[in-house]
């Protein structure tokens, strides 16, 4: 190569790195530009920031009241027993109490009984409609519960009440073994032998909520809608897990509880024919 057509090339190349530095600059420049441009477009969005007044609506507010009769995608109604666990004429009773007189001198035990924390609606008066807890709680699941329903009942019954219920629902739990409360048996037969009798007065397996109101009936015999809201509104020591659970998982978790306790208080004529046949042979494994 010449000295004067290396030369040659050198101008060359720096002509066309000039260019593309030239073209650079323009390309950088528009995408500047095109940018600035879109900022202003975006940054008018018709939208109102919350609490923002405005001029359209005649009370000058721009955050909607819902319209009357709104109900969002997968809403329960109110009065669904789904999320109530209560019969419709309890729901409808519940409803009207502000219409009920309360004493003015403060609200009896029984006037107030709603509103007692987790206490069963239980009244004792029995000329009063709600005397009945198969007139208060639901005894029926709101919907056929599957086997899917089942497993998944017991796998939240494992994660939310086995630490205080135990495995086994006889009370026995962790937390218990550290110094909780005994939460109530679901079983009026001990499981494990070294169990109390008893809770005070209340013999083994009996509901404490509504033993308050002097009805004597084990767990086993409450309508499940009572341990719909014992699970929704908590009972005594027992937090509620109206948070954490949602209704159709309760469902679930109560036909669990059931299914505990026909573990251990099975009518032999309920039994499938070959458990029957190695119960009677003695072999429980
Ligand atoms: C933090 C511990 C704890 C957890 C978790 C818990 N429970 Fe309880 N539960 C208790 C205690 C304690 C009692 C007894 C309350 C009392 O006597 O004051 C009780 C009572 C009950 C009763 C009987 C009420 C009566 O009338 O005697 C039922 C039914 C029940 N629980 C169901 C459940 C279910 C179902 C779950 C899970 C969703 C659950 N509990 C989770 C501690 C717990």
């Amino acid at each position: 190569m010449t000295p004067s057509s290396e030369c040659k090339m050198n101008d060359q190349a720096s002509r066309v790195k000039a260019a593309s530095r030239a073209a650079l600059t323009v390309i950088v420049a528009c995408v500047l530009l095109m940018g600035l441009g879109c900022q202003q477009k975006m940054a008018e969005q018709p939208y109102y920031r919350p609490y923002e007044p405005t001029t359209f609506f005649a009370d000058g507010q721009s955050s909607r009241p819902l319209e009357e009769g709104v109900v969002h995608r997968a809403q329960y109604l109110d009065s669904d027993p789904l999320v109530t666990g209560l019969t419709a004429e309890e729901w409808g009773r519940f409803w009207r109490r502000d219409e009920v007189k309360v004493n003015p001198e403060g609200p009896t035990a029984n006037e107030d009984r709603e509103h007692a924390y987790g206490a069963p609606r239980f009244d004792p008066r029995a000329d009063q409609p709600h005397s009945n807890p198969a007139k208060i709680y639901v005894s029926e699941f709101p919907f056929p519960i599957t086997g899917a329903d089942l497993s998944r009942g017991a796998q939240r019954y494992t994660a939310y009440c086995a630490e205080c219920h135990g495995p086994l629902g006889n009370g026995k739990g962790k937390i218990w073994e550290r110094g909780y409360l005994k939460p109530t048996s679901y079983h009026t037969e001990k499981v494990e032998a070294n169990e109390p009798n008893a809770y005070g007065q209340i013999p083994l397996g009996y509901s404490r909520g509504f033993w308050k109101w002097d009805i004597h009936i084990p767990v086993r015999e409450v309508p499940i809608g009572y341990i719909f809201e014992v699970i929704t509104k908590g009972y005594g020591a027992m937090p509620d897990h109206a948070a954490q659970i949602p209704p159709v998982d309760r469902w679930r978790i109560i036909a669990y509880v059931r299914t505990l306790q026909f573990s251990q208080h099975a009518e032999a004529g309920k039994l499938p024919r070959n458990i029957l046949e190695k119960v009677t042979a003695g072999d429980h494994k």
